[in-house]
């Protein structure tokens, strides 16, 4: 059945406004919205922009609102979908840069700023930072997510504070803080000890509501502020003896 596309269009040459353009377009069974962007670009307007790589969620790049929802456009089927019009956008909270593509510089900006990465101490032994599954377990489900924004984008507080550094960035760090190999260093540490990092977050979950991979940003955020009070504690301890 053919449905009605109304898609998002931004020419950053003409840098006219931002509108909405209509295709009409006849999905196969079970195709996503990613293929049907595809089909068309390729069958109606070449100029169509939009970011892609793996097409089956595993790269995060495909990530665009679809009926007013953040998600995938390669994990969202046409036939899921209620209505004959179906709305699609780019994602929030990052400036556009063609269409249904964002500029994610601040993103990976925020995501740089936590440093993700291992902190071991010491030199590595000769077999390796060993770790036993058991204690991997806390960080598992931080460890599933693919970059792909939605969390950020869904923000309300990245929304009106471009400075925060977002539940993704943070719930990264949560993910190394609690590796049992990783020892960084309060400096590490109190670059998000700030009003647009750890304590930025209002606590309104929607980071956990839209990622597709069902990470929990949120308690991340939770995670690394109890980390940030118990560091501060040790060092006023410290200081005192
Ligand atoms: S294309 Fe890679 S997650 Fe959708």
């Amino acid at each position: 059945m053919s449905k009605t596309f109304k898609i998002l269009r931004y020419d950053p040459v003409t840098e006219g406004e931002a509108h909405f353009e209509s295709f009409i377009h006849e999905s196969k069974p079970a195709d996503s919205i990613l293929e049907t962007l595809k089909d068309i670009r390729d069958s109606q307007d070449p100029s169509l922009a939009f970011r892609y790589s793996c097409r089956e969620a595993v790269c995060g790049s495909c990530a665009i609102v679809i009926n007013g929802e953040i998600a995938l456009a390669c994990r969202t089927q046409v036939d899921a979908l209620e209505g004959d019009v179906i709305v699609i956008e780019p994602l929030p909270n990052l400036e556009i840069q063609k269409d249904l593509i964002v500029d994610m510089d601040p993103f990976w900006e925020a995501y740089r700023l936590v440093e993700p990465y291992l902190q071991p101490e010491g030199d590595v032994p000769p077999k390796g930072h060993l770790v036993e599954e058991k204690d991997m377990e806390p960080v598992f489900q931080y460890i599933t997510c693919i970059l792909c924004a939605s969390c950020y984008s869904a923000c309300p507080v990245a929304t009106r504070d471009g400075r925060y550094v977002g539940p993704a960035a943070l719930a990264k760090l949560y993910r190394f803080i609690k590796d049992p190999r990783d020892k960084r260093k309060w400096a590490s540490l109190a670059k998000v000890d700030t009003p647009t990092g750890a304590w930025g977050c209002d606590t309104v979950f929607r980071c956990n509501d839209v990622c597709p991979k069902s990470v929990r940003p949120a308690d991340g955020i939770e995670g690394v502020r109890r980390r940030l009070v118990a560091q501060r504690l040790k060092r006023i301890v410290g200081k005192n003896r």
